[in-house]
């Protein structure tokens, strides 16, 4: 086959091409999507759908930010691949120089906080776990029930999630232990805190049982589970866990991969709590949709990664660190981490009373703009994955774009881009009101 032959016809049929794509991208919806701007996007037929899903709370800055638009436009226009082994650039040295500011901890002028970049969040969370085992000299890692850390086998090994995950792909990387998170809801343990008692003592008992301590490097946790639920654990969980880290000597790692970025209402949603982690791994909306990661930690940790002990072709790309830069200007000068928390306060009072009295919403949950309902049966709480997919299906029809979440596929996430306003949050609860109606 020559080259000519390979080129489509003139005139593509998109719909019938959409076939070639694998089903390994489980999809929610056909559309094909030409443009976006701030929270909506317009497919290649003309018609406007809502985003709520912000391409899996990415798009925090909104769908192409003309601020960021034109940042990516300028980089790319003097040079788009300068590769961190060999030169340095203006954006990325700017980068490195910003972000760690922004760190969820104290920042110390002896011992500051440093950056290193990749290009997804897996790729980061396999960074920060590299860290933690070149830090400590330990083998081990625990990580928590209902977490998800990314798709490559070191990350597959550490996210438990939800099994279509990880079950066709053992063995998997060895090493890694899991407690239970604490979920008030589906531990049944009564109140926030409670759960946070229970999960405690299952990381006593792991290390009665399983695992010494000191042979622990990191723990590693979502600050609020992602795709495990969407499930806000009480502000005293990491302060906890802090405690019990500083006495085994053990360095807290925090996913904040989707919780990061003004999503929560804080700029990571580790601040929520007062407790600092050793290790913070960032990604989706860090460039506003160009594919970037990092980790940040003290320079005294980060120094464990000798030249040449980690790297990466991609990782500190200048297009995309100009994106960044881009991205944490228009977050600062558009006051987002605070509208993040006034715009998930109006859409979780909006939900929670769209849902007041459905026998089958078990709970409706969030922080910020990271906001859930889940479905189930009343009392056994056996989860209703049918529901949430109708639910999806119904607010799809009224051209509202959400997302599941949940082990078991039993919640709906709504996922804002920060940018939204009072009038869009508005219509999506009405539309949420119509499709719960709708399905019950
Ligand atoms: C909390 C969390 N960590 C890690 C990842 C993996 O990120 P990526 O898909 O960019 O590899 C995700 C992706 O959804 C995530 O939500």
């Amino acid at each position: 086959m020559t080259i000519t032959q390979m080129r489509p016809t003139p005139a593509p049929d998109w719909l019938a091409l959409r076939d070639g794509v694998p089903t390994a991208w489980a999809r929610y919806t056909d559309l094909i999507v030409e443009h976006g701007s701030g929270s909506w996007v317009e497919t290649i037929d003309g018609e406007r759908y809502l985003d709520y899903t912000s391409g899996i709370g990415v798009t925090n800055t909104g769908h192409s930010h003309p601020r960021v638009v034109a940042a990516i436009a300028e980089q790319a226009s003097r040079v788009i691949h300068a590769q961190q082994n060999i030169v340095y650039h203006k954006p990325g040295l700017e980068l490195h120089e910003r972000l760690p500011l922004m760190f969820p901890g104290d920042q110390d002028a002896a011992d500051p906080i440093t950056l290193f970049l990749s290009n997804s969040g897996a790729e980061a969370i396999e960074a920060s776990v590299k860290l933690a085992k070149a830090v400590t000299r330990r083998p081990l890692v625990v990580a928590f029930r209902g977490g998800f850390h990314g798709r490559t086998h070191g990350t597959m090994a550490l996210t438990s999630s939800g099994v279509r995950i990880r079950g066709h792909y053992e063995p998997l990387v060895g090493g890694v232990h899991f407690v239970p998170f604490p979920d008030p809801l589906r531990l049944g343990a009564g109140s926030a805190d409670a759960a946070v008692d229970r999960t405690m003592a299952a990381i006593d008992e792991l290390f009665a049982t399983l695992c010494y301590p000191d042979d622990v490097a990191a723990f590693l946790l979502e600050p609020i589970l992602g795709e495990g639920g969407y499930v806000v654990p009480s502000d005293i969980f990491l302060p906890r866990l802090r405690e019990v880290a500083d006495l085994h000597g053990i360095l807290l790692i925090a996913d904040e991969v989707q919780t990061g970025f003004g999503r929560t209402g804080r700029f990571f949603a580790s601040e929520w709590t007062g407790a600092a982690p050793d290790i913070v791994v960032m990604a989706k909306g860090i460039a506003s949709g160009m594919p970037m990661s990092g980790i940040m930690a003290r320079r005294s940790l980060m120094n464990a990664f000798t030249p040449g002990t980690h790297g990466g072709t991609y990782g500190g790309n200048a297009v995309a660190c100009a994106a960044a830069l881009a991205t944490l200007d228009v977050i600062v000068d558009e006051d987002l981490v605070a509208n993040a928390e006034r715009q998930g306060n109006r859409l979780l009072e909006g939900l929670r009373s769209v849902a007041a009295g459905r026998p089958n919403v078990a709970e409706v949950r969030g922080r910020g703009l990271m906001v859930a309902i889940e479905f189930a049966e009343p009392v056994t709480l056996k989860p209703r994955h049918d529901l949430a997919k109708a639910f999806l299906a119904a607010a799809l029809e009224r051209h509202l774009l959400l997302l599941s979440c949940g082990t078991w596929g039993q919640a709906v996430r709504v996922i804002p881009p920060l940018v939204t306003s009072d009038e869009e949050i508005d219509q999506a609860v009405d539309i949420l009101r119509e499709s719960l109606a709708s399905i019950s």
